[in-house]
């Protein structure tokens, strides 16, 4: 397994050589694997630079990229896109230079990417993760961009923990489908955007638990400084604008929706004209809307979780179900509703059965069940 270990750098002097040294002597003991490094720095003025090119000539895996200071956004993307692009990484590995996220703990998430999983996040918020140290200020910042903004307003419910730097990501068939070019983050909100795209690919995220401890040398960059308003500014612009991506999926849903309901109608009418049993008639229409609806969700929809194969005759026998749910619900109601408040309002029934209970309903399925992304809980 080939891995690309990305290290952003800005005034990491004290801590660049120590943990390449680390990588690749726990590289080392595992016989399988290869370790290419790649620091991005953004010409620290405190010469991290020279540090790894003098360790360039000792190891003949490491890699420098230097550019102007732009933030950790920018830097990260430009070190995803040399791993994939041009040293062709089976996965890539990106942690900061600090040691507060433990580099021994690289081959934990190693293991769960060779048990299938595709983007295995090292994380603070599942049971046996912690992180030591932060002040009232730190922990508010994290909670108002990883809880009220990742989690409920972005709507990234993939992982618990969006905002750290440490992961493993398998690059065929995930990150290579992610359009990095496209992506302009500058600063942090750079994590949960990849995290974002990277659930669009139908990727498997797993959790593993660790300890996220303070910096022992060096000064950290982010926080109340210069950048902290456009930091900030440029995550609740990621945040509402994959809300906003989220949203165009239910907009998709609410139209292929609506086209089944015609073609239901359409196909029942034309039918019953001829000499069909009329009951018969409408199932053969349901059926109808049924088919269309699956093969639009999944080609349109849904296209970014495609499902392919042998798997579209037992996800089609699912979505039958689903739908036969659907039917019972607005049986129910409408059957309910006329029981208390006479006949005549049967219809109103089943325009409030469908908006209030069956849209929500088949949207919940369709995205948990039919496609869902698979997880590891
Ligand atoms: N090239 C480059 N350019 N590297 C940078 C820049 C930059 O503008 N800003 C920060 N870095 C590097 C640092 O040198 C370090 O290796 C890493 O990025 C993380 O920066 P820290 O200064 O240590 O920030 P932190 O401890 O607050 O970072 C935490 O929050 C980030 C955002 O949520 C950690 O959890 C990170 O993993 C996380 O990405
Ligand atoms: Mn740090």
């Amino acid at each position: 397994m080939k891995i690309a270990h990305i290290i952003p750098t800005y005034n990491e002097k004290e801590n660049i050589a120590k943990m390449i040294d680390i990588i690749n002597s726990i590289t080392e003991r595992h016989s399988t694997w290869t370790s290419d490094i790649i620091v991005v720095d953004d010409y620290s003025p405190d010469g991290t630079s020279s540090i790894v090119k003098k360790l360039q000539k000792k190891y003949k895996n490491v890699f420098l990229l230097s550019k102007k200071k732009e933030g950790l956004g920018k830097a990260l993307i430009k070190g995803y896109d040399y791993a994939v692009k041009t040293l062709h990484a089976d996965v890539v590995i990106p942690n900061d230079a600090d040691f507060q996220w433990n580099p021994e703990d690289f081959p934990k998430l190693i293991e769960r990417i060779e048990n299938g999983f595709d983007v295995v996040v090292a994380s603070r918020h599942v049971k046996g993760g912690k992180v030591i140290g932060w002040n009232w200020f730190r922990n508010l910042n994290h909670n108002v961009s990883n809880t009220l903004l990742a989690w409920w307003v972005a709507g990234v419910h993939e992982v618990k923990d969006h905002a750290g730097n440490f992961k493993a990501i398998r690059v065929k068939g995930v990150l290579d489908k992610v359009r990095l070019q496209n992506m302009k983050n500058a600063g942090f909100s750079f994590q949960l955007h990849i995290l974002y795209e990277l659930s669009k690919t139908g990727a498997r995220f797993y959790e593993v638990p660790v300890t996220f401890k303070e910096r022992e040398y060096g000064k950290s960059k982010i926080g109340f400084n210069k950048y902290y308003l456009r930091d900030i500014v440029e995550y609740i612009k990621s945040s509402l604008l994959i809300r906003y991506d989220r949203s165009r999926v239910f907009s998709k849903y609410f139209l292929v929706g609506a086209v089944g309901f015609i073609l239901q109608t359409l196909i029942s009418k034309l039918i019953i004209t001829g000499r069909i049993n009329p009951g018969l008639a409408v199932a053969i229409g349901a059926e109808g809307a049924i088919i269309s609806n699956f093969t639009l969700n999944n080609y349109w929809t849904f296209s970014h979780k495609k499902i392919n194969g042998i798997r579209l005759l037992s996800k089609f026998l699912q979505f039958n179900l689903a739908s036969a749910g659907a039917i019972l619900i607005q049986g129910f109601a409408v059957g309910t509703g006329t029981y208390v408040y006479g006949n005549q309002t049967w219809f109103i029934f089943m325009v409030l059965s469908i908006v209030l209970l069956v849209i929500p309903y088949s949207y919940f399925i369709y995205n948990n069940f039919i496609w869902k992304s698979p997880k590891n809980k």
